[in-house]
């Protein structure tokens, strides 16, 4: 049973577990940060420096945790970030963990530099589909991937906006990640100790960013290190009057992900975006810069009741949940929590770890006292 996912109770035990199961430069892919991982780790710390003040004796026998965020109703008040290249963690990637999300009746975040297409996942699921853009120099594919977007009925989009050059991840190149995966002498021992993810990685479709490959080689057919692939093809001039312009031509839901400061949560309701994910990308870009957590309330009560507030990074608990919602976010997303899983046991570990997760946080309204999101307040929670 030791080293199965019925055996992993935790965010934490995935992890070990995916650490065993992926090739180095992948896990330290999935688990690393930027330059000395200060605000990586100081995002679940945030979490850990409060405290929930419960109420008790209130019946909770029947618990609603739906919410909704971005007019989309969600069964639970966590979702799946967008990340990238989800089918070298497991090579069922994107397809797993769309599976897995229509089955917690949550929403679904795609990259654009995703493994799965627009069209794939879009007639893979029903519930709630969120894609993530990151706008290129190239002009004609930002147009292009917008467009199938709304022909596949995609109902929400974000425009990151905290990656205009790459982040200093330094465990990237000290293991020499890139995409495709090249086979130098240490990939290739790498390989050998982990001969089932190597089969896999070998023998099933080949390995493409499938939303970009007919506009850029890099990381399809030339290889491309993570960092300079964003600082290569992001274009570095986007500012306010471009994403409004994006904006304009979705006409839908519409967020801008990578937002920290009140000033910037402000223009975001300027330019008619209808959310925003409070995010520093899992730490993974300006490192020294403020946890989501520590940012959320100063937003909350800046734009709370303008604009759907989301918190994002860090979150490892159903308790970390329950205290960015009694802060006022509306929903909160996560990326490695899933990751980790996905590796792990493909579509069933994405079950297990969010079945764990949507347990969690059960059991945790009912400890609080509370049978719904909207009774979380911040009178159920005291800062040190
Ligand atoms: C392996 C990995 C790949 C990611 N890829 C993307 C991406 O393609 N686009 C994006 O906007 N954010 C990306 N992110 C950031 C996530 O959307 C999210 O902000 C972050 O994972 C939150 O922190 P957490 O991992 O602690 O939950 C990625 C994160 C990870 C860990």
């Amino acid at each position: 049973m030791f080293g199965s996912i019925n055996n992993c109770h935790s965010v934490k035990d995935f992890r070990n577990l995916a650490k065993k199961r992926l090739p180095g430069p992948v896990f330290h892919y999935i688990d690393g940060a930027a330059d000395d991982e200060v605000t990586y780790r100081r995002n679940t710390e945030a979490y850990e420096q409060c405290d929930l003040v419960p109420n008790v004796l209130t019946g909770v026998n029947n618990i609603d945790m739906s919410t909704t965020v971005m007019e989309q109703k969600l069964d639970m008040p966590l979702y799946f970030a967008p990340t990238a290249l989800q089918r070298l963690f497991h090579h069922d990637g994107e397809i797993a963990v769309g599976k897995a999300a229509e089955k917690f009746g949550t929403m679904f975040g795609i990259s654009s530099l995703g493994t799965a297409s627009i069209e794939e996942v879009s007639k893979l699921i029903s519930t709630p589909k969120l894609f993530q853009l990151y706008v290129h120099n190239d002009k004609g594919l930002n147009k292009e991937l917008v467009d199938r977007c709304k022909d596949s009925n995609f109902e929400t989009m974000c425009v990151t906006v905290d990656t205009i050059v790459g982040g200093n991840r330094e465990r990237d190149l000290h293991t020499g990640f890139t995409i495709p995966m090249q086979l130098k002498l240490n990939s290739m021992m790498s390989f050998a100790l982990h001969p089932r993810w190597a089969f896999n990685y070998l023998t099933h479709s080949k390995w493409e960013l499938s939303n970009l490959k007919n506009h850029i080689a890099e990381g399809t057919n030339v290889m491309t290190n993570i960092g300079d692939y964003f600082t290569k093809m992001i274009d570095q001039s986007l500012n306010w009057k471009a994403v409004e312009e994006i904006n304009k031509n979705w006409g839908k839901q519409f967020a801008l992900k990578g937002i920290m400061s009140v000033e910037d949560a402000k223009r975001a309701i300027d330019i008619g975006a209808t959310a925003i994910m409070v995010s520093n990308h899992g730490g993974r870009q300006l490192d020294g810069s403020r946890s989501p957590f520590d940012q959320l309330a100063e937003i909350v009560d800046a734009v709370g009741d303008k604009i759907d507030v989301i918190c994002e990074g860090g979150i490892r608990r159903g308790t970390h949940v329950l205290k960015a919602l009694s802060l006022g976010a509306k929903a909160c997303s996560g990326g490695r929590m899933y990751l980790y899983a996905l590796a792990a046991g493909g579509q069933k570990g994405v079950e297990k770890v969010m079945g764990n997760l949507r347990n969690e946080i059960e059991r945790d309204m009912k400890l609080m006292g509370v049978t719904s999101i909207d009774q979380l307040s911040r009178k159920n929670l005291k800062f040190r």
